[in-house]
């Protein structure tokens, strides 16, 4: 058996040949003859001259092959107390009907489709209806509230968007409709019409001519068969976040997004057509794009949608019975969801109730996975915990420990090794490797793999000056950390003002922009400090106008329902301190990280370059010791 080593070494002496040959997992309408054009270097594509369709790669060619009658997905809804499982031809249908919707009212190859819908399974079928007719989805997650909506729909330009009358958070039920059409009314673009799943915790109102009813279309609709489309022709946008309120349109092709993913299936998380795979993430997040929907269904899985959290649905036990229910082989998710399990079942109770035989691995991402939670979960599920790093923009793992080659050695606090396709390197501020064991910016060696974004959308000159610039011939992952003696992997902090929370990256930069609209505001910090559930947690510090004469913890208060209202929940914005000043340099860059040391409780020493002392000390005495760093 090929070991990781002759894997990695058969791809590095030949990569055009080790993709071409995993490209042979694919059914192309016509295969690819140029693997990886290079002529617009350092903008390359994979694959440019294939013609396809991912859709009839992940539903059709399963159906093809004899296994319509095998479950495609299994909805598993706690919070609707209902279960539903629906077979590749069953999906096949649903797909094809709601393609044939969207084919009759105009939406044709290239046309953007917006995507709002909670975890059911519809949020899968819109977005394999949108590939079967060449559309390109973008899907937002529903944690985000109206104004980040719009700014999407105002950068993707959508002819239509597919959302659900309301999603259920927990105990909550949230209306989408309301945050739909306030985020139309906000945006300067006006998509042509919306087609509504109505769901019977919420039904929405329906605006006659504009929204239509998702069911009632579907009834009627003509099977729309797979239009081809090229390799290099984009899937989908995915909107993240980056330093400023703009966030970036990752931008994914069809064909080397279908090579890569069919590939880790096996290698990295090694499993089969026929097996469960259940990545307890959203389909508004990367995750949830590769691994909910595509990931699994292109190896022809059967891919679990969770609607529910792994506590408080109604217990510290749901995830452990999701897997015994549905026997799972692999589940995928964050660390914060152990966290929050750990929390309230310390001694893993609730494992007794459950038969997690079947249960191969658990695989872990979205945000360092700490020690202390890997051992945690070591020690109860007695199976491999895998940690692998990845990101939006390269849409599956960096590095990982790749089960299905072979299971090496696992050290906590390290996502292992890097997988073929990334060269991986240490970089100083000149772009220099560093050595072995010492910090450093990571940076991905040029051209990226199949997969991996080639662009951002409407943007090439920003993702040049985002992502290529610093170290030319590099992408630069905005993540900096350690490789070891052994060419092991330690992701240690971000080196931009990306903040993970709960696993969802958030840009402290769009926290800012929107604290800084408030009227008595007159400068502001947003820091992501140590959180001991969600990992980091978001911390603003205001200065206000002078001669404002209103309650500070007024303006504090208003400060965090504004954050909440403009860009969603999700930014778990909850703490905002009023402060006389902020700490700043000499050249007036303000010291967050001097203040998330602080908060959290870890060395730092006085920057030389600081203007007023004073400043820190006053913030010091604030906030010293607040954060809860993990280990
Ligand atoms: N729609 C609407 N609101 C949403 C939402 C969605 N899809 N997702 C989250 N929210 C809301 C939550 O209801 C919460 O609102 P609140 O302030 O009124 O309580 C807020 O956004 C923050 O949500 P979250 O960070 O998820 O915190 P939580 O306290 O509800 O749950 C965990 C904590 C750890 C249980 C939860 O974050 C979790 O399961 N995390 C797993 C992480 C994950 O899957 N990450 C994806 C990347 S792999
Ligand atoms: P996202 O684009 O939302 O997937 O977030 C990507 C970022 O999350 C990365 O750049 C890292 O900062 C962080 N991240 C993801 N996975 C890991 C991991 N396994 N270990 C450490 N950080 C991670």
């Amino acid at each position: 058996m090929a070991t990781y080593a002759d894997i990695y070494a058969n791809w590095q002496a030949d990569p055009e040949a080790f993709w071409a040959n995993a490209a042979t997992d694919i059914n192309w309408i016509k295969a690819p003859d140029v693997i990886l054009d290079t002529a617009n270097a350092p903008m390359t594509t994979w694959f440019p001259d294939a013609v396809c369709n991912t859709c009839y790669n992940a539903v059709d060619r399963h159906v093809a092959a004899g296994r319509g009658d095998q479950t495609a997905i299994i909805h598993d809804s706690p919070v609707t107390d209902s279960q539903t499982k629906i077979t590749y031809a069953d999906l096949l249908d649903r797909v094809s009907r709601i393609a044939g919707v969207l084919a009759a009212k105009g939406i044709e190859k290239g046309d953007r489709v917006v995507i709002y819908m909670p975890m059911i399974p519809e949020a899968l079928v819109a977005m394999l209806a949108c590939a079967r007719i060449g559309a390109v989805h973008s899907v937002v997650f529903g944690g985000f509230a109206a104004h980040e909506l719009a700014v999407r729909i105002d950068d993707a330009t959508p002819k239509a968007i597919l959302a659900a009358s309301c999603g259920i958070e927990g105990q909550k039920v949230i209306p989408y409709k309301p945050l739909l059409d306030g985020a139309i009314a906000r945006a300067d673009h006006k998509p042509d019409f919306t087609l509504v799943l109505q769901r019977p915790q919420a039904e929405a109102e329906l605006v006659g001519g504009f929204d239509f009813d998702w069911t009632a279309e579907a009834a009627i609709a003509a099977h729309a068969p797979c239009t081809p489309v090229g390799g290099a022709d984009s899937l989908y946008i995915l909107y993240t976040s980056g330093t400023t309120g703009q966030p970036k349109g990752v931008v994914r092709h069809n064909a080397g997004h279908m090579v890569a993913l069919n590939w880790t299936m096996k290698n990295i998380y090694n499993v089969d057509a026929g097996d469960v795979f259940w990545a307890a993430s959203d389909v508004g997040w990367v995750v949830g794009h590769s691994y909910i929907c595509y990931g699994p269904l292109l190896a022809g899985c059967t891919t679990v949608v969770f609607e529910g959290k792994p506590i408080g649905t109604p217990d510290a036990g749901t995830f452990w019975r999701v897997i015994e229910e549905h026997d799972v082989k692999v589940l995928f998710t964050a660390p914060t969801a152990l966290r929050a399990i750990k929390r309230e079942d310390p001694n893993a109770e609730y494992l007794h109730n459950y038969d997690l035989s079947g249960l191969q691995s658990l695989f872990l991402a979205g945000e360092r996975a700490d020690p202390d939670t890997i051992g945690w979960a070591q020690k109860y599920l007695q199976k491999p915990i895998i940690d692998h790093w990845w990101q939006t923009e390269t849409g599956w793992a960096i590095a990982a420990n790749p089960l299905g080659i072979e299971e090496l050695a696992i050290k906590p606090g390290s996502p292992a090794v890097p997988m073929p396709g990334y060269q991986v390197d240490i970089l100083d501020e000149g772009g220099n490797p560093v050595a072995a064991g010492e910090l450093g910016a990571i940076a991905i060696k040029l051209p990226l793999p199949p997969g991996a974004l080639p662009t951002l959308w409407n943007a090439e000159d920003r993702y040049k000056s985002a992502y290529l610039q610093t170290f030319p011939g590099y992408y630069e992952t905005g993540d900096a950390g350690i490789k070891d003696d052994d060419g092991y992997l330690y992701i240690m902090a971000r080196t931009d003002d990306v903040i993970n929370v709960a696993g969802h990256r958030l840009s402290t930069g769009a926290m800012e922009e929107v604290l800084s609209n408030h009227p008595d505001v007159a400068e502001c910090a947003v820091i992501g400090i140590g959180d001991a559930l969600k990992g980091q947690a978001p911390l603003g510090l205001v200065c206000l106008n002078n001669g404002t004469d209103r309650s500070e913890e007024e303006i504090a208060k208003e400060c965090v329902a504004l954050v909440r209202q403009e860009i969603g929940p999700v930014a778990a914005f909850k703490r905002c301190i009023v402060i006389d000043a902020l700490p700043k340099t000499r050249s007036g860059k303000v010291l967050r990280g001097t203040m998330v040391s602080i908060a959290d409780s870890t060395p730092w020493n006085l920057p030389a370059t600081i203007d007023d002392p004073a400043t820190l000390d006053a913030i010091a005495a604030r906030i010293a010791g607040i954060g809860e760093t993990l280990s």
